[in-house]
């Protein structure tokens, strides 16, 4: 991660305290009630936790065998012995009880809570205009949102309660042994916030390395992640040792800082033990001299108590700095989740609310565009075109002349910078992004199937289509002979990404899809590129039957579908230098022609 989105982060986060908290409360909010009844337990387990050090103490100093005791005496001193006893076993029977209740309801609400972000935050995420993958790694991106997603869930779950019930243990723990002697009270105050102070800061020094330490375990997942998806091409180019390198440069990094950082949390916890032993044994002996000598100023049942109170308080206190860590953690994770789930979405970015008909006139009126992260470089420049209804346009030229960047604006994947993209002459900008992508498919250039059965990945052109319906479109794509030969046909599993088929099967699959989205505009992008002749031809049959009676753009180097186009752009360099038809192109001598003589447009 960069230091500049660093800096932003860093100012942003004390603005909003507030807005993240407030992030958080709005998942609670739906389950105010367990969550309320929760804490509820949680209190009175922690209060009667509190009074544990005050009856176990009573039970250690009650004076049973007293040689000046009279039998009365000796009968009172042990019934209440009993009592406490039996109070304590009560006291405990309560708290298991409460802590039983809170640790399932904590834990119920913490996980009905995670389900609703979890589901937003990737609603949000899967409706990110595209500009967002152009900026984000995926990998880091999921790999981020997990560990944010669980650093929530343990402080949901756990550390709010904790913390909140040492708070308590603290506080109660004051005000008993202020009770008991404030004096000893007082030599206690005098060291313990002291301890404290240095804690909050050691702690905040720490989260901030470990911090750092979860950025590079990012980078590291999105690293195998991109080697593994890629695994074919690092194979092929004998990349293992060139990503391996690069992963290993950052788990030495990752490491160094969990070391440093670890460095860090020895020399913390050698100094919490060291001062809260010493300042126990401290007490302990002021307390002692107390109870001592002909008129001790402390009874014996005061002094255990006392003593169980300062271990118990010097357990919590040197817990806090840890669970106050980790909330702040989870506060990092809520902002960083809550910056996720505040990026405005392709809806909010694109307010277009009309849904005109589409029949596929297309109209380019002085479209100009660059990618958003790449300003300096116009991509397409001043283009102009219409295509007529159930017309095939083709799109020609050499690679990075900008055919598949007019494709991703006709999607709206992205929005022109100056100009407009018409159909009927309305406007695209003013459209539904939704409602005029539900008339366009694309057989995009590279096909990428899910991780599913066949049947399921030609679905996705229309996830309501019959069984029929599916088994028509695969015929049309001239796919339903391959899929019929596997074993197990339509629930065949295409692998990760489609790997267990060839390029023309994937093609011819994608090919089906669009068939059964059934579109007005059809895309194709170098749809035939990766073929044999053999299968090409499959293709093309398939590809003829799908671009009748609809709008087609298609992008081809070869001749035999270029020649049918009712009209031909030619691109270069993101300018239309020539327009019109096969023959007329051909008869005007210039770059069209010299293009299909030089064979750039292979004959088939
Ligand atoms: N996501 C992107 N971000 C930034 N620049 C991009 C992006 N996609 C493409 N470009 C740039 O835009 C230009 C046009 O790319 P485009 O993909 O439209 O070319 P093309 O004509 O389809 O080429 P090919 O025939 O190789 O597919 C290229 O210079 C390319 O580097
Ligand atoms: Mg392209």
């Amino acid at each position: 991660m960069s230091r500049k989105t660093e800096e932003n982060k860093q100012s942003k986060s004390t603005v909003s305290t507030m807005k993240k908290w407030r992030f958080l409360l709005r998942y609670l909010k739906p389950y105010a009630l367990s969550y309320g009844i929760g804490w509820l337990c949680l209190l009175f387990s922690t209060l009667a936790g509190l009074l544990f050090p005050y009856l176990m103490g009573g039970l250690l100093g009650a004076d049973t065998q007293g040689g000046t005791m009279d039998a009365i005496a000796v009968l009172l001193a042990t019934s209440t012995v009993n009592a406490i006893a039996i109070a304590l076993f009560a006291l405990f029977g309560t708290q298991a009880i409460f802590s039983f209740l809170r640790v399932v309801l904590f834990n119920n609400v913490t996980e009905n809570a995670l389900r609703d972000l979890r589901n937003d935050a990737f609603g949000r995420l899967i409706y990110m205009p595209m500009d967002f993958f152009n900026r984000n790694k995926v990998g880091e991106l999921t790999s981020r949102m997990a560990s944010d997603i669980s650093q929530i869930q343990e402080t949901l779950r756990t550390t709010i309660a904790e913390f909140f019930r040492q708070i308590v243990i603290v506080v109660g723990g004051i005000v008993f042994l202020f009770f008991i002697s404030w004096k000893l009270c007082l030599i206690m105050l005098g060291t313990v916030p002291i301890m404290a102070i240095i804690a909050v800061f050691f702690g905040r020094f720490i989260r901030k390395l470990s911090k750092e330490a979860q950025d590079f375990t990012a980078v590291s997942n999105s690293i195998i992640e991109e080697a593994l998806m890629g695994i074919a091409n690092v194979k092929a180019f004998t990349n293992e040792v060139f990503n391996l390198n690069r992963y290993k440069e950052n788990t030495q990094k990752m490491r160094d800082l969990q070391v440093k950082s670890g460095v860090w949390r020895g020399v913390f916890v050698s100094f919490i033990i060291f001062c809260l032993f010493g300042a126990i044994v401290f007490i302990i002996w002021q307390g002692m001299l107390m109870t001592q000598g002909p008129s001790p100023t402390l009874a014996k049942e005061g002094f255990y108590q006392f003593i169980l109170f300062t271990i118990m308080m010097g357990a919590s206190i040197g817990s806090l700095p840890e669970l106050y860590a980790n909330i702040q953690k989870s506060i990092g994770s809520v902002e960083h989740l809550l910056g996720l789930i505040s990026t405005p979405t392709e809806h909010e970015v694109n307010k277009g609310t009309k849904k005109p008909e589409v029949h596929g006139n297309i109209a380019f009126k002085n479209v100009t565009f660059h990618y958003p992260q790449r300003k300096e470089v116009t991509v397409l420049e001043n283009i102009s075109f219409e295509v007529a209804e159930n017309s095939t346009l083709a799109l020609v030229g050499s690679s990075g002349s900008g055919k598949s960047t007019i494709a991703s604006l006709i999607l709206r994947y992205y929005e022109p910078v100056e100009g407009e993209i018409l159909h009927q002459g309305t406007s695209a900008s003013e459209m539904n992004i939704e409602h005029l992508r539900n008339h366009i498919a694309i057989v995009p250039q590279e096909v990428l199937l899910f991780a599913d059965t066949i049947r399921e990945n030609i679905k996705f052109g229309r996830p309501e289509a019959t069984e029929e319906e599916l088994i028509e479109a695969a015929k049309a794509a001239n796919a339903w002979e391959f899929i019929s030969q596997f074993p197990e046909g339509l629930a065949t599993q295409v692998g990760d990404r489609g790997i267990q088929l060839s390029g023309g099967q994937k093609q011819r699959i994608a090919i089906a899809r669009a068939i059964l989205k059934n579109p007005k505009i059809l895309i194709l992008d170098e749809a035939t590129s990766a073929l044999d002749s053999e299968s090409e031809k499959l293709v093309q049959d398939a590809l003829d039957r799908l671009m009748a009676n609809r709008t087609a753009i298609v992008i081809a180097h070869r001749l035999s579908t270029i020649r049918k186009a009712n009209k031909i752009l030619v691109l270069q360099d993101g300018k239309i230098i020539e327009q019109g038809t096969h023959e007329i192109l051909l008869s005007q001598n210039g770059t069209y022609s010299r293009l299909v003589e030089l064979q750039n447009l292979s004959e088939a």
